[in-house]
């Protein structure tokens, strides 16, 4: 048996899997070939979408990255789910693209999205607008210079509200749901979408070195990053709870074809660069760390939440035209730069693509399981 340097690399992983146990030479070949028989068919590939390169200030370019892109090498009771199918042609998804159709089309449906006024959060709200019959919650700290989402509002009157919400200030997102009942009479929310993040700011530019980190700016992102996400889910969370249904019972329904309620979602936007396993680079302290943090966050929730039948994930965007990554986009390689209609369309097809057995992890743009 030849090892090519993937093959190597392979071994490392699968020895690292039974550390903990002393085994012999013929069980360890036993194991290995077994391992390795699994993997066949999938690859140590290459991906760049997490790009950010040179800005031209110096920085290292966080360019190329290697990621296994299939379910392996988790050495975990949570074994990475298979890539997602975004273009539903498995039978297995179908229960889930009928309900989210359902969902789709349901005007009692809410959706909840935060940096709602620029950038993907914007576009998420355009597209809920565009294509779900709900009503859109776009939460931002300065409605009045919210141009856009203000002329968003206005061509849908009854299905938007502009929620002021400072997400550095607790108080803010705990009245929530107060104020979702005050402006519309909801008391449900089906999509929570924390979109607002931080990568750099007026004074600030992600870290490249370890002197460059300071406990204040490293404070704002997790304010931002982190927490956020975490109180604007225990917020929520109260009006995201759905009934579990019986597999049995799913299928009398379907055959009554009687309304279910799908599971409501929670998508935390991470980022690629906040997975540890895949840091190769180094850089950008505080970035990474907390959304490595809020990776944890989505996992735990996922867990607790699971009672309530509500999923909770993480979404990689890719690298895409907004304001982050704008000091970033001259080093991105050709066709790795997307537009924001792209980027939320596959982030929408995810969210209504993601299963109970899918809470806790985080997906790509394409689909595919980022490991934390
Ligand atoms: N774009 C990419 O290439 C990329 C790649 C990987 C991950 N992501 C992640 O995707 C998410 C969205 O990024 P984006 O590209 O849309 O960023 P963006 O265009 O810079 O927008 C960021 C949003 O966050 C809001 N925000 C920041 N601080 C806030 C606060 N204290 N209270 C309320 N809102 C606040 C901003 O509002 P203001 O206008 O008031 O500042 C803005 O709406 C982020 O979590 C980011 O980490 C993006």
């Amino acid at each position: 048996m030849s090892l090519f340097p993937s093959r190597l690399l392979c071994l490392g992983a699968v020895a690292r899997q039974h550390q903990h146990r002393v085994i012999s030479r013929t069980q360890q070949l036993s194991i290995l070939t077994t391992t390795l028989k699994r993997k066949s068919g999938s690859s140590l590939s290459s991906t760049l979408d997490c790009t950010y390169g040179k800005t031209g200030r110096g920085s290292r370019s966080l360019s190329s990255s290697t990621v296994w892109r299939s379910s392996q090498q988790q050495p975990s009771s949570h074994p990475l789910p298979s890539p997602l199918d975004l273009d539903n042609s498995t039978a297995t998804t179908t229960t889930t693209t009928t309900l989210n159709l359902a969902r789709r089309a349901d005007v009692d449906a809410v959706y909840v999205c935060t940096g709602a006024n620029r950038g993907l959060g914007f576009e998420f709200v355009r597209q809920l607008l565009t294509e779900t019959h709900g009503t859109v919650y776009g939460l931002c700290r300065d409605p009045e210079s919210a141009h856009e989402l203000v002329a968003l509002s206005d061509a849908h009157p009854n299905r938007m509200h502009i929620v002021r919400t400072d997400l550095t200030v607790p108080a803010d997102i705990a009245s929530l749901p107060s104020k979702l009942s005050e402006m519309g009479g909801h008391e449900r929310v089906d999509f929570l979408i924390n979109t607002a993040g931080i990568l750099h700011g007026s004074n600030h530019m992600p870290e490249r070195a370890l002197r460059e980190v300071t406990a204040e700016w490293m404070e704002t992102n997790f304010k931002i990053n982190t927490v956020a996400p975490l109180l604007m889910t225990q917020a929520l969370a109260p009006l995201m709870k759905t009934k579990v249904v019986r597999k049995k019972k799913q299928q009398q329904q379907q055959q009554q074809q009687q309304q279910q309620r799908p599971p409501s979602v929670v998508a935390n936007l991470s980022a690629r660069v906040g997975s540890i396993g895949d840091n190769r680079l180094g850089g950008w302290y505080s970035y990474r760390i907390s959304k490595a943090a809020q990776n944890m966050a989505t996992r735990t929730m996922a867990l607790e939440l699971a009672r309530q039948n509500t999923i909770v994930i993480g979404l990689h965007p890719g690298t895409v035209r907004t304001g982050l990554s704008g000091p970033f986009q001259k080093g991105v390689a050709e066709g790795k730069l997307f537009e924001p209609e792209f980027s939320v369309a596959q982030m929408r097809k995810i969210i209504e693509a993601v299963e109970p057995t899918h809470s806790g992890h985080c997906f790509a743009w394409d689909g595919v399981c980022i490991p934390f």
